[in-house]
């Protein structure tokens, strides 16, 4: 059911920090495929584009969440981009806050034509959340390309794992027709990882 990887891994030769982006008008210049990843504050965004990069300390991680306030943008092999977004929802934002950074974030996915794919990530541990489906919803209806990462596997049992998933998957298929790709990721174990680099490679190859 998820994407698994066949292909010769993708070797990361470089990632480094780039740039931070207060908003769309001001990130770099477009002429490289971009793969940004978004969720809910404390899904793990940081934590699976280090554990994609295998450099520990690219992406800040903390359990402080909603530290990611800006689009940071790092770049790969020299070829290629990881945008780490903003986290939505975080209950302890005010509501301006929110609302600012919510339209910051949607102006970035509408607009940015360069944003090959975007990662969903939802932790694998929680039930189908409005604010997530809602959010999938607006994806779909704007023509986003995106995939599903369920992240912090290593939390559950194998068994309990896949069942979340299917749960969760069940749920989709209530509004959706089809489902994207869905993968299932551990940033402590680094399961997922192939398949989502050997995705992104494939991506690499198609003209921007
Ligand atoms: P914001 O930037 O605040 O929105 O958070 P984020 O989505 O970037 O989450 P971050 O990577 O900072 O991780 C949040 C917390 O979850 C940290 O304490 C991580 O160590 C932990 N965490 C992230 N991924 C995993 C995982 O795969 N397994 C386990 N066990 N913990 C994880
Ligand atoms: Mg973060």
């Amino acid at each position: 059911m998820y994407v698994t990887s066949n292909l010769k891994d993708m070797i990361i030769n470089e990632a480094r920090f780039h740039i931070s982006s207060p908003s769309v008008d001001k990130c770099p210049d477009g002429k490289l495929h971009e793969y940004a990843f978004i969720g809910r504050s404390n899904v793990g965004k940081s934590s699976l584009i280090n554990m994609l990069t295998g450099r520990k300390g690219l992406a800040m991680t903390s359990s402080t969440p909603g530290k990611t306030m800006l689009i940071n943008y790092f770049l790969v092999n020299d070829q290629w981009y990881i945008v780490d977004l903003p986290g939505y929802g975080y209950a302890k934002r005010s509501k301006a806050d929110r609302e600012r950074l919510e339209k910051m974030i949607k102006n970035y996915i509408a607009r940015r034509e360069a944003m090959t794919n975007l990662f969903v990530l939802i932790d694998v541990r929680h039930k189908p959340q409005k604010i997530d489906i809602e959010f999938m919803e607006w994806l779909g209806e704007n023509g986003i390309p995106f995939s599903i990462v369920f992240t912090k596997l290593d939390k559950l049992t194998p068994t309990a794992g896949k069942k979340s998933i299917a749960a969760y998957c069940e749920t989709l298929l209530e509004q959706w027709e089809e489902l994207p790709p869905v993968f299932a990721t551990s940033a402590e174990d680094r399961r997922g990882r192939d398949a989502i680099l050997d995705y992104i490679e494939q991506m690499n190859s198609l003209p921007l």
